[in-house]
């Protein structure tokens, strides 16, 4: 085949217990399990035209475009995934890649796009694999989500409509560290809500995710941290599948909490969020004692505050929003998202 073409939509995906740190032994095989939720509305789309070509290639041949342009500083990330793979992928043996990449958020929003760019561009790559040997995968999702991973840990999760749990934990027994898993026994009503990423810093970040859980490593509170990366596993699978609201809250507002705790209290401190991102943290305490709404906050590796809450309660929630938050955003930008969305393949 001279030529191969697919194109993939694939979502974002916000953690709820947070993926932070990396083992020892092994390729981007996470410390403790996580689990998110995909961001249906936050979405990459990428499409690989593979040329055959009938030089004797050593590593992956490619050139990569975001938004149709070029992008030089994205190639050393992309040539180590590729290198990764090299070895189960005959494609990129014989063919050259173009890979074409767009959000449909803005760049520099400061929104994590790495777990839907390596998502769709995992999804692109095993597909082609596929097509290019004649042998399907025993398992395409979770193919996808392995390679996905070798790109971006988090992407990984991005795979599955819904939650997705990755990293093994004893009481799900087809749960990996390998790749993520589908989980479904959760409560219904979790269906209906929704994340309000509120942004308080559209730049880039001084320390990198893939910088952060390095310092793991070195960082002393890391043991105790996994342990209690654990116990919220146990936490939030029971409160989703009894629909314990303020166990769900709870859990998560100290997930994210830890995560930027452990950044503070490791070898190298540093600090990603900003006074606005504390600021918001507050008026959401306040606004949900007062009007005891479903609702919490969690943070990614930065300092942009993501609100998730019940969208049975979407009107007073957004008034809230706009009355009491915007103040507090970059430009007064905020982006809203349903939950769950499954990635697609665009034909
Ligand atoms: C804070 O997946 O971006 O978002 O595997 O090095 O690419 P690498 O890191 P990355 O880390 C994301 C960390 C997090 C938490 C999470 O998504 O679980």
């Amino acid at each position: 085949m001279n030529k191969l073409e697919i194109t993939y939509k694939c979502p974002s995906n916000i953690a709820l217990v947070k993926y932070w740190g990396k083992k020892a032994e092994g390729i981007q095989l996470p410390a403790n399990a996580s689990i998110s939720f995909t961001l249906t509305d936050l979405c990459a789309t990428t499409t690989i035209q593979a040329t055959k070509t009938n030089e004797i290639l050593t590593e992956a041949a490619f050139i990569f475009e975001l938004d149709g342009k070029l992008k030089p500083s994205f190639e050393p990330k992309i040539a180590s995934f590729l290198r990764r793979i090299w070895n189960d992928y005959s494609v990129l043996h014989t063919h050259r890649l173009y890979i074409k990449s767009s959000n449909n958020f803005p760049h520099g929003a400061g929104i994590a796009s790495s777990a839907a760019g390596f998502g769709a561009l995992g999804l692109c790559l095993a597909h082609l694999q596929q097509e290019f040997s004649g042998n399907a995968f025993t398992d395409f999702n979770a193919e996808a989500s392995r390679i996905a991973r070798l790109g971006s840990g988090s992407a990984c999760r991005s795979l599955y409509g819904g939650l997705a749990i990755w990293g093994e934990i004893q009481e799900i027994l087809e749960t990996s560290d390998e790749h993520a898993t589908a989980f479904t026994q959760y409560h219904h009503e979790f269906n209906r809500w929704k994340d309000c990423v509120l942004l308080v810093d559209e730049g880039e970040k001084s320390v990198s995710s893939t910088q952060g859980h390095a310092q793991l490593d070195n960082n002393m509170y890391a043991q105790a941290r996994y342990q209690a990366a654990r116990l919220s596993m146990q936490k939030l699978l029971k409160a989703m599948q009894g629909n314990n609201i303020p166990q769900f809250i709870n859990t998560v507002e100290s997930e994210a909490l830890q995560l930027h705790a452990m950044m503070m209290a490791g070898p190298m401190p540093y600090i990603l969020f900003k006074p606005n991102t504390v600021a918001i943290i507050e008026k959401i305490w306040e606004f949900r004692s007062s009007s005891l709404l479903p609702l919490c906050f969690t943070l990614d590796a930065g300092a942009n505050v993501h609100l998730l809450y019940d969208g049975a309660h979407e009107k007073e929630i957004l008034n809230f929003v706009e009355n009491q938050l915007l103040p507090y955003c970059s430009k007064n930008k905020y982006l809203c998202s349903a939950l769950g969305g499954t990635p697609t393949q665009i034909k």
